[in-house]
Parts: C-alpha cells; structure tokens; sequence
C-alpha cells in the first residue's frame, strides 16, 4: 500500500511524508520541484531512516500521473501540489487555475482512471475571505477574496462534486491555518525562493541577518496590540493531522464520503507577539517598523477546532515557543536553506 505525495518535496509535503514514513506507511512523492529542492526528500531519509522515491512530473500531465499511480499501485494521494502565493496569483491568475485547478482536474482523471479513490487535499483557511465572526467553524461562509483563494475553493467544489457523484471516493479537504516551524531535527524546513511573503521566514530572516528589518503590515487594527492576529500551528503537528485525516477515510459512509475540516490550534498571536517570541527563542534582536496595512489583510483570523477533535480526534500540541524555537533551528542550521 503506497501513498502517492504530490508536492511533496515542498515545505508541508516533507514533513507529511515523515509522519506518514514513521507510521510505516510508504510513500512516492511526485514533484515538479518548481518551489523546491530535491534535498528535502533526501533529509526525510536521514531522520526516517526510510527511502523515498521522487517521481520528478507535474500534475499537469495526466499520464505521467496515471504511470506513475500504476508503477507503484498506489492506493491513495495526499495532494499539496500547487502554487500558493497570494500577491503572484493577483498578477498572474492564469498560472494558478492552471496549476491548482487544471493540475487538480488531471489528478482526479489519473485517479478515476487508474482506480484510487482516496485523497486528501491542502485546502487554506483563506477560502472563508473575511471573517463574518470568529472562530471561523467549516460551516462559515465560503467567499475568498483573491484568485488563489478561489482556485482553493474551486477545486473544493470539484471534490464535493466528485465524491457526489460516485460513492467509492473518498476524499479528505484540509482547512490550514497559518503553518510555521519545522522538524525538531533542524534538517528540513521552509525555504522560501526570494524575500518571503509570509511573517514567520520573513521573521527568522531579519533574526539571521539576511535581512534588516520586518515591516509591520499595520499597528491600528481591532486587536490587543493593533497587529494582525493570526492562528499560526505547527508543520509538525499539521502533518500529524494529514495523518488523522488519511486515517478518517477509512470510516467514512458511502453517503457521507468527504469532508472539510480546519487544522489550526484555535489560538491567535499578533505580529509583535510572534516577533517577541522570535526574539526569545534565538536570543537575537529582530528590528522592525511599523508600515502601512497590506493590501487584502484582514484583522484576526483563527480556527474553530472542534470538529477536528470530534471527526479526527486531533488537536494540536505544540505551542509558540516551539514553532520559533524549531524555526530558529532550521535556519541556524540551514542559513542558505537547502542550497548546499
Ligand atoms: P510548497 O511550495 O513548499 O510545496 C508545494 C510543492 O508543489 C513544491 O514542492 C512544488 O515544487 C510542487 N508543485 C507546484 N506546482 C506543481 C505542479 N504543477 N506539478 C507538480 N508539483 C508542483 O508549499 P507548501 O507551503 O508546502 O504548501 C503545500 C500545499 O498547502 C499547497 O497546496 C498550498 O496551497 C497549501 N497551503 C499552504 C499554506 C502555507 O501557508 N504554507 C497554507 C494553506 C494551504
Ligand atoms: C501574517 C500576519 C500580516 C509579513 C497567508 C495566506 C493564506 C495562507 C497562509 C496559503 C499578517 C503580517 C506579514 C510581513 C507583517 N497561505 N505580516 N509583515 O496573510 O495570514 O496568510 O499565508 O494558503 O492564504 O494569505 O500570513 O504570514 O503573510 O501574515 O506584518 O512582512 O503578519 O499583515 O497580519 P496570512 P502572513
């Protein structure tokens, strides 16, 4: 029994297919390595102690799916391939329904074809769009207010749609939240191209020197502190949910064959707080100043966790200290990222 990673060289992916290598799962992963290094997979092995085989193809290419779904006799796939960015899919939308919509289509096809019916999708807190009230439970609202946001909500659709249509899917949509941190071990972690978009690298960054200072995207918010307030879970626990959730397939009904559940930890943290808790765990100063809202950016944001501790029996466990602490790690020990 092979599960089949897509994407999972990337950042997520990585530390999916520990988890899933350390419950004695196996696991293929086909990868474009357009976002990421073939280095990740080859880490994976050294704290597994378990080989990986990398399909290097792209989602797009359905029969490069369907061989390498066939080659293996792959019985699932955990989905994360796709691009993620939000100001890029504002610039260049046609590269993201492309990727995340189209790519998605043509797994589903492979799939179809090739006879594997259970998946689990990366899906993102971010198909909700603004908050109407908070915490945020999966029966919200689904307006997102960016294309990549939309390609997330479409390609939810389309697996509603699927599983509707034929009881032998089953398929797991997984609602993150803001993902940090990295394995314990300091051997894999993100290691984003260019200046990162998101807080935490941009962050762990400024405590490394690479860059000056962070830019505070606004102080006058509704919240404690007047900075954005968001629920940020770590990539490990994150992972440990993938793994719940692949294991919630198996007790799902004909009449009830998907679901969509948040994986967040349910708590908020402000901008300054994290850059607090940054500042304690590396014992380095991280300058910042405070510059104009960004564009999109909504207040608070943070999940309700209920359903999954009810549907998946997981929770997550590790706190702030350990998403800087294990962050501090990887990039003290990586200060290029993977480039060796
Ligand atoms: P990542 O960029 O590190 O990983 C994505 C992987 O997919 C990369 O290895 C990339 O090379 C590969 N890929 C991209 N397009 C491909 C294609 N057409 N064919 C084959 N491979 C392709 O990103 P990540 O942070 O690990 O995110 C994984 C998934 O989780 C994505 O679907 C993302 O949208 C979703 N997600 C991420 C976050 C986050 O903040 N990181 C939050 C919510 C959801
Ligand atoms: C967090 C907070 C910023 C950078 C994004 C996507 C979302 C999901 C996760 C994929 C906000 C502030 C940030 C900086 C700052 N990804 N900030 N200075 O925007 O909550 O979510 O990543 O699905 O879809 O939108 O995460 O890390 O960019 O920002 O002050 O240099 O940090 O304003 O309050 P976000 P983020």
């Amino acid at each position: 029994m092979t599960i089949l990673v897509t994407g999972g060289a990337g950042y997520i992916g990585s530390h999916c297919c520990v988890t899933f290598l350390e419950a004695g799962h196996d696991v293929v992963v086909l990868d474009n390595l357009s976002n990421s290094n073939a280095e990740s997979l080859k880490r994976v092995e050294t704290i597994t102690g378990r080989s990986v085989l990398l399909e290097q193809a792209d989602i797009r290419d359905q029969a490069a799916i369907e061989a390498v779904l066939s080659r293996h006799n792959c019985t699932a796939v955990i989905h994360f391939a796709g691009l993620k960015a939000v100001g890029e899919s504002t610039e260049n939308p046609l590269s993201y329904y492309e990727n995340n919509v189209v790519g998605t289509h043509r797994l589903l096809s492979a799939m179809a074809k090739t006879g594997v019916h259970d998946l689990i999708f990366s899906s993102s807190a971010t198909v909700y769009g603004e908050p109407q009230r908070l915490p945020l439970t999966e029966d919200h609202p689904l307006a997102p207010t960016n294309p990549y946001g939309r390609t997330k909500l479409m390609v939810e659709d389309m697996l509603r749609d699927v599983a509707a249509s034929d009881p032998r899917w089953r398929i797991g949509m997984l609602r993150y939240f803001n993902p940090v941190g990295a394995h314990s071990s300091g051997l894999i972690g993100e290691d984003p191209l260019g200046v990162p978009n998101n807080l935490m690298p941009y962050i762990a960054q400024v405590a490394g020197g690479r860059l000056d200072k962070l830019n505070v995207f606004g102080n006058d918010y509704d919240t404690r502190d007047g900075t954005g307030v968001r629920d940020y879970i770590h990539v490990v626990d994150l992972a440990e949910g993938h793994l719940r959730a692949y294991e919630a397939l198996g007790r799902l009904e004909a009449s009830q064959n998907s679901f969509a559940v948040n994986l967040g930890t349910g708590n908020g943290h402000s901008v300054l707080e994290m850059v607090k808790e940054f500042e304690r765990a590396s014992n380095r100063q991280v300058p910042y100043s405070i510059a104009a809202r960004r564009s999109g950016d909504v207040a608070e944001c943070y999940a309700d966790t209920q359903m999954a501790t009810d549907f998946l029996s997981w929770q997550a466990s590790k706190d702030l200290r350990d998403m800087c602490a294990d962050t501090w790690k990887w990039v003290v020990k990586n200060p290029k990222g993977y480039q060796l």
